[in-house]
C-alpha cells in the first residue's frame, strides 16, 4: 500500500521539515511555512537509480520566477562532435547515438571519453569484457586516468556504482543490453529499453550528468525496436556510412538544444576516428589530367557545404538487359534521369550499361547532385571529358528542365574557396543573385540541352 504523508515547506527558500516552525531555519524568514502533500510511495520503488527519500514533488512555478543559470556547454575537443550537438554537451542532457553494427559507435565514444581528461567518465559496456575494451583503447593510444569501465547490464549493479564513482559523463554501450531487475522481459525488449533508458533520463536530470547512451539500428535505418526513444532523449545522432569506406557521417536528427541540420565527418584510421575539418577536399579526386565520366556536385549536407565528385561508366551492353549499378545514389533517380536523357536529348542509354558512383562512399540526399550525375552520365556516353575547376548544382526535373536549389550562395562560395573557376546554377537561381559578388564565374542555364550544347 503506499503511504501519503505531508510535510512542511519554506515558502521563501524551499527547506523543508517535517513540523511547522515559526521562523525558517534556512534563510531566517518568518511565517513563511506551508503544510504540503508529498508521495512517499516506498513499496513501489521502481525507480531504479533514486532509492533515496529526500526526492522532493515538482511544484508549479510561475516562468518568471524561474531563474536560468548560464547554460554551461562541455566542449569535447571534437570539434564534429560539438557541431552536431549544437554546441558541446549540454549538462543533464541524455543523448542518444544510433548507428548501424560495426560503424564505429563504440570507438567514438569510448575515444571521446578517454579525451576529456579532466571528467570522470564512466564507460558502461554490456557488449564487450574488459579486455576488449582495453584492447581497443591502447589502438586508440589516449591513456587517461579518470576513466572507468564498467561491464555490467543490471542497472542495479550500475546506479550503485554510478553513485560510488560519481562521473561526470557517462557512456552506455548499448541500451539494447541493459535490464532492469524491475521489468521481466528480456533486455532488448520494448520494455526494457523504455525502462533503463527512463532511468537514465531521470538520473542524467537529478544529477545534471550527460548521458550517452548507443542504439543499434536496424539495416532499414529504425532505431531497433523503440522508436521510443527518441521521445524520451534529448537528442538523436546518427551514425551513419558505407562500413567498407572510410568515411563516417554523424546526423544530427532531433536536437533540443541546437539545429537539426548539423553533420559531422570522421574518417576511421587505425588509432580510431579523426574528425574531418574540410570534407570537400578529400571527396574529390586529385587528378591532373581530364577524364571522362567525372563531375563535381556543389552540394549541402545539413547546413554545410559540400563538394562531392560523381562517376560515370557507360559502356555498351553485353547482355540483352542493360545493368544499373550504383553507390551512393539512389537508383531510380539514376533511372529517371536516365529517361530524362533519352526523352529530351535522344541517347540511348537503352543498350548501355551504366554505372554510377559518388566518392568517398557518401549517401547524398540533397537533390542538387541531379545535374552532376547527369554531366558525369553525358561525359562518359561522349567519352569526353568535362572541364577541370567546373561545377555543377541544380536539380533535375522530368522534363528536363533544372531547377532552383536551396543556399545557393553558400554554394557557390565553397567551391569558390576550392579553386573553381566555373560553377553551373540553374536560371532560376538567379533572382536575388548577386553574382559579381563571386570571383567565380557563375553560368545560368534553364534546361538539359543548353548544358549538352555547352559541354559536348
Ligand atoms: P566499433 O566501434 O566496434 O563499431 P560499433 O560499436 O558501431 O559496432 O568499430 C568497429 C570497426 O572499427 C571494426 O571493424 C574495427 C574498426 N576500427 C578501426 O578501423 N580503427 C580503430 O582504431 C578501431 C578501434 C576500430
Ligand atoms: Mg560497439
Amino acid at each position: 500500500m503506499s503511504k501519503v504523508k505531508t510535510a512542511f515547506f519554506c515558502q521563501n527558500c524551499g527547506y523543508e521539515s517535517v513540523k511547522w516552525l515559526g521562523q525558517c531555519p534556512s534563510c531566517n524568514q518568518w511565517n513563511s511555512f506551508v503544510e504540503e502533500l508529498i508521495q512517499k510511495d516506498n513499496s513501489k520503488k521502481i525507480n531504479g537509480w533514486q532509492d533515496h527519500d529526500d526526492k522532493k514533488i515538482n511544484k508549479a512555478t510561475k516562468l518568471d520566477e524561474i531563474k536560468v543559470s548560464d547554460e554551461q556547454r562541455l566542449l569535447t575537443k571534437d570539434a564534429e562532435l560539438d557541431r552536431v550537438l549544437g554546441g558541446g554537451i549540454v549538462g543533464g542532457s541524455i543523448v542518444l547515438i544510433a548507428g548501424e553494427p560495426g560503424i564505429g559507435k563504440s570507438t567514438l565514444f569510448l575515444q571521446t571519453g578517454l579525451t576529456l581528461k579532466n571528467l570522470t567518465t564512466l564507460y558502461i559496456s554490456g557488449e564487450e569484457s574488459y579486455q576488449q575494451i582495453k584492447m581497443r583503447a591502447d589502438r586508440l593510444n589516449t591513456p587517461n586516468e579518470n576513466f572507468y569501465l564498467l561491464t555490467e547490464t543490471s542497472t542495479q549493479t550500475i546506479f550503485q556504482e554510478i553513485k560510488k564513482i560519481k562521473p561526470d559523463l557517462i557512456i552506455v554501450d548499448s541500451i539494447q543490453t541493459l535490464q532492469t531487475p524491475f521489468i521481466d522481459s528480456s533486455p532488448g525488449s520494448v520494455s526494457q529499453i523504455r525502462e533503463t533508458a527512463a532511468e537514465f533520463q531521470r538520473f542524467a536530470k537529478d544529477t545534471n550528468t550527460p548521458v550517452f547512451l548507443i542504439g543499434h539500428i536496424t539495416k532499414d535505418g529504425n532505431i531497433a525496436g523503440p522508436k521510443i526513444l527518441e521521445h524520451m532523449v534529448d537528442t538523436v545522432l546518427q551514425f551513419e556510412g558505407d562500413r567498407h569506406y572510410a568515411y563516417r557521417i554523424l546526423r544530427t536528427l532531433k536536437n533540443r538544444f541546437g539545429s537539426t541540420s548539423e553533420l559531422g565527418i570522421y574518417e576511421m584510421t587505425d588509432v580510431g576516428m579523426r574528425g574531418v575539418t574540410n570534407p570537400s577536399e578529400i571527396l574529390i579526386t586529385q587528378k591532373d589530367d581530364e577524364l571522362s565520366g567525372i563531375a563535381i556536385a556543389a552540394t549541402i549536407e545539413g547546413i554545410r557545404p559540400l563538394l562531392i565528385e560523381a562517376q560515370a561508366l557507360v559502356t555498351q551492353s553485353v547482355y540483352g538487359t542493360p545493368q544499373r549499378t550504383v553507390t551512393g545514389f539512389d537508383l531510380r533517380r539514376l533511372q529517371l534521369l536516365l529517361a530524362v536523357l533519352e526523352k529530351r536529348g535522344g541517347f540511348h542509354f537503352g543498350v548501355k550499361d551504366v554505372f554510377l558512383n559518388i566518392a568517398g562512399g557518401l549517401k547524398v540526399e540533397d537533390p542538387s547532385i541531379d545535374l552532376a550525375v547527369l554531366c558525369a552520365l553525358l561525359s562518359s556516353y561522349e567519352d569526353t571529358p568535362l572541364p577541370n575547376h567546373v561545377c555543377f548544382a541544380g536539380e533535375i526535373g522530368l522534363s528536363g528542365e533544372i531547377r532552383a536549389v536551396n543556399r545557393i550562395e553558400q554554394r557557390i562560395a565553397e567551391a569558390e574557396k576550392l579553386g573553381f573557376e566555373k560553377i553551373i546554377v540553374s536560371k532560376f537561381n538567379q533572382k536575388g543573385l548577386a553574382k559579381q559578388k563571386f570571383n567565380i564565374e557563375v553560368i545560368t542555364m534553364g534546361r538539359v540541352e543548353e548544358v549538352y550544347r555547352h559541354f559536348f
